[in-house]
């Protein structure tokens, strides 16, 4: 057998190492170094060229780490029926929002709405010269800036999109001599990461010689540090919305004898709640994110930045609140989503994830706008599943009817107990201890 390596110490040149050696080498981390080793190479895909792509995404590859691609249906937004591929690990979340949708579906679909579809970037730089001297020349710098990514920017207008606007945005009050001129984008289908990076980092040296070259500086003034240069992740006005509303009476009956009016009040309660304590708006929050990063994943999408943008949208007003708001009018009920979602249908994982681009296919080759639309309403839907089961039977029914399987393959039930198990846990309820026993029971009989 193998000895186990010592844990602390440093690999050096890993990255340079052949893949089968840097399997080795984790491997030697672990117990027993040669089932490791056939753990990592049992999830390698038996089709090298497609083993290929997904080593090619990241650096240091050893293995793929599988996560479950699977489906919400009958998710109606604005009347188009769209069948959602969701990648997510949680038990739950698929089977919520696949009942959400079809409760809505039942009541009008979800409306959506994209607001604005603006993206930002920033080149923050420090300078000691007279602001009036740069405002006086910004539609000039603003010019200059345009020309000097004119061959950057040539395919993006002709996707429809480009550079909206510069602004200058003055921090000398909080950081010395710090400026930021702040870009807004369009960049139609794209999530145009690089697209707006490559541009930012062109803009940093085109204004280096613009501060260079302008007779309106002093010699003092023509010095610029350039700080840095970044898309910004948190996208306001890149926005969606996402609604469901119906009469009280089309609740009636959501949960035993619960009239739909007094749901909507419960339900409104609980939103409230979310919208005054923070404690209770991450979690609710957090149930919107449920759906909106399994569809982002599951389209390739960079579910990180969306969760950035999300949440400080939540908290733009200086309190973090809830993303969702519900009106009850008369015997109307009315519940949104607004959410901050940059993404793209074209290019990135998109195109080069085969499932990504699979997962786009089945939801008819979407533009960006129309996905975003897709993506908040899972993410109402997810939401609101979750508030539904909050303020009626509680989560951990539902939660922990899917967390069964989790438990019995965790104690390696066979296919048979399973079986008696599922009938078994109807009625009872279900607990890690309750499952065990109950298997262990079935084993002794
Ligand atoms: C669990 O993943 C998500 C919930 O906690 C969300 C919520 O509490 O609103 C159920």
């Amino acid at each position: 057998m193998p000895r186990r390596r010592k844990r602390d110490y440093l690999i050096r040149g890993f990255s340079k190492l052949l893949k089968e050696d840097k399997v080795k080498i984790v491997s030697e981390l672990m117990d027993n170094q040669v089932e490791a080793m056939d753990l990592l190479k049992s999830f390698w895909h038996s089709d090298n060229s497609k083993q290929k792509i997904f080593d090619e995404f990241s650096e240091n590859t050893i293995s793929n780490y599988y996560i479950p691609y699977g489906v919400a249906p009958n998710v109606v937004v604005n009347g188009r029926t769209y069948h959602v591929p969701v990648v997510i690990e949680e038990s739950s979340v698929v089977a919520a929002a696949s009942s959400s949708s079809k409760f809505w579906s039942e009541r009008g679909g979800f409306k959506a709405e994209v607001v604005d579809i603006e993206k930002i970037g920033q080149v923050h730089f420090l300078w000691s010269g007279q602001k009036s001297k740069l405002v006086k020349v910004f539609d000039e710098l603003k010019y200059y800036l345009r020309g000097a990514t004119k061959d950057t920017t040539k395919n993006m207008e002709q996707r429809g999109g480009g550079i909206i606007d510069f602004e200058l945005v003055d921090f000398t009050d909080e950081i010395e001599n710090s400026y930021q001129i702040k870009v807004t984008f369009d960049t139609a289908d794209s999530m145009g990461a690089n697209f707006i990076n490559s541009c930012l980092e062109e803009f940093a040296n085109a204004l280096q010689d613009f501060f260079k070259t302008h007779s309106i500086f002093s010699k003092e003034e023509k010095e610029v540090e350039i700080v840095m240069s970044i898309l910004s992740n948190y996208t306001p006005n890149c926005l969606v919305r996402a609604w469901v509303e119906c009469d009280f009476k089309d609740l009636d009956g959501i949960y035993k004898d619960m009239t739909g009016e007094q749901f909507a009040r419960k339900f409104e309660t609980a939103v409230k709640i979310a919208e005054t304590d923070v404690y209770r708006a991450t979690t609710h929050n957090k149930g919107v994110f449920n759906g909106v990063d399994a569809v982002a994943i599951a389209t390739g999408n960079d579910f990180r930045a969306i969760e950035a943008a999300g949440h400080a949208y939540a908290a733009r007003d200086g309190n973090y609140k809830s993303l969702t708001k519900v009106k009850l009018s008369g015997t109307k009920f009315y519940y949104e989503l607004n959410i901050p979602i940059a993404l793209g249908t074209v290019g990135g994982l998109t195109s080069l994830h085969p499932l990504a681009k699979h997962s786009l296919e089945m939801l008819g080759n979407p533009s960006a706008k129309e996905l975003m639309m897709i993506v908040a309403s899972v993410g109402l839907a997810n939401n609101f599943a979750a508030i539904r089961s909050l303020v009626t039977k509680g989560i951990q029914i539902g939660h922990m009817k899917m967390h069964l399987y989790n438990i019995l393959n965790h104690i390696e039930a066979t296919k048979n107990e399973k079986a008696k198990a599922v009938e078994h846990f109807v009625i009872h309820k279900v607990s890690y201890g309750a499952v065990q026993k109950f298997i262990e029971n079935l084993r002794q009989t």
